[in-house]
């Protein structure tokens, strides 16, 4: 397994590749890796095959992160990471510093950014305003350093694998996107690297996301006819409430294509929601 940090040396590879006619699979990542992120590289192997590349890139972007933000704090386990990756069969591990993704160059600040303007506003969108320019803009970049035939996204950051699916058809980017679902734990709460925030008790109490959208299928499911979202929402809110840890950011039920939210919920919509449970912000989402 190879170790690349710069961004020039990548980019000779990726041409290499390209030159050879060797498929090249990418995992864009923040690290901190888990089960959620290995099974995202195993599909990238499973469409590239045995010829091809897969490459794992680590990197903690930090235009996604809001000024009041956990940049700073954002887990960093690079050893770890290193391991699980080759464990897992990756061939590159890409790991770039903030001088080689958003170089200054003569004092000049880096001053471009790529802007998808109409599934980025509801939801994380709309509780982190700058959020999605930041993740377009580094998935943008690492297109255009690792030129990869796919890129594999997790469905547990489901409004961020439709931006990127929007992004690379609107910008032309020659690759697949594909969106592997979401690894959990055997209570049904999704993996996620910022879960290490949580405390015992508050791992406890976080199950009340997967409980609310448990809650929310068997209701619709058992239902006759289609539930107000406006109702359900208020049902799930008081359930995962019900947690003294727990506040509850956004709930929201929408078409998963368009992302309009629906007024009434039926089997196909989507359930996106939002919850600190302490400090710690968690999100997950779930077809009805
Ligand atoms: P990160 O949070 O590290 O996630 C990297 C990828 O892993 C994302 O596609 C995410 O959806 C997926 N993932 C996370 N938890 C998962 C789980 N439990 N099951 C399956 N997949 C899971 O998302 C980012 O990083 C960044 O925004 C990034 C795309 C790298 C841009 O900076």
């Amino acid at each position: 397994m190879r170790i690349v940090t710069s961004v020039a040396a990548m980019q000779r590879l990726a041409m290499e590749w390209k030159r050879r006619g060797v498929p090249v699979g990418l995992v864009p990542t923040m690290g901190c890796l888990h089960e959620g992120h290995v099974s995202l590289a195993r599909k990238a192997r499973e469409r590239v095959g045995r010829r091809g590349i897969v490459v794992v890139s680590i990197y903690v972007n930090p235009t996604q992160f809001g000024p009041t933000e956990d940049f700073a704090n954002y887990p960093r386990d690079l050893p770890r990471d290193k391991k699980l990756c080759r464990g897992a069969g990756v061939d590159v591990v890409f790991v770039p510093g903030d001088r080689q993704m958003y170089p200054a160059q003569r004092g000049a600040k880096f001053s471009t950014y790529v802007v998808e303007e109409i599934l980025s506003r509801g939801m994380e969108g709309a509780s982190r305003p700058t959020h999605f320019r930041g993740v377009a803009t580094a998935v943008a970049k690492l297109f255009n350093i690792v030129r990869p035939d796919v890129a594999v996204f997790g469905a547990k950051d489901f409004q961020q694998a439709a931006i990127v699916k929007r992004l690379a058809r609107d910008l032309n980017f020659p690759v697949k996107i594909m969106v592997a679902p979401t690894v959990r734990e055997a209570d049904g709460f999704a993996l996620s690297s910022r879960n290490k925030y949580l405390s015992a008790d508050e791992r406890g109490q976080a199950v009340a996301l997967w409980q609310a959208m448990q809650l929310a299928r068997q209701t619709v499911r058992t239902s006759t006819q289609p539930i107000p979202a406006s109702r359900l929402s208020s049902e799930l809110k008081w359930l995962i409430e019900t947690r003294p840890a727990a506040r509850v950011d956004y709930i929201e039920f929408f078409d998963p294509e368009t992302f309009q939210p629906v007024a009434k919920v039926h089997q196909g919509a989507q359930i996106a929601l939002a919850v600190f449970v302490g400090k710690t912000r968690l999100i997950d989402n779930a077809r009805i």
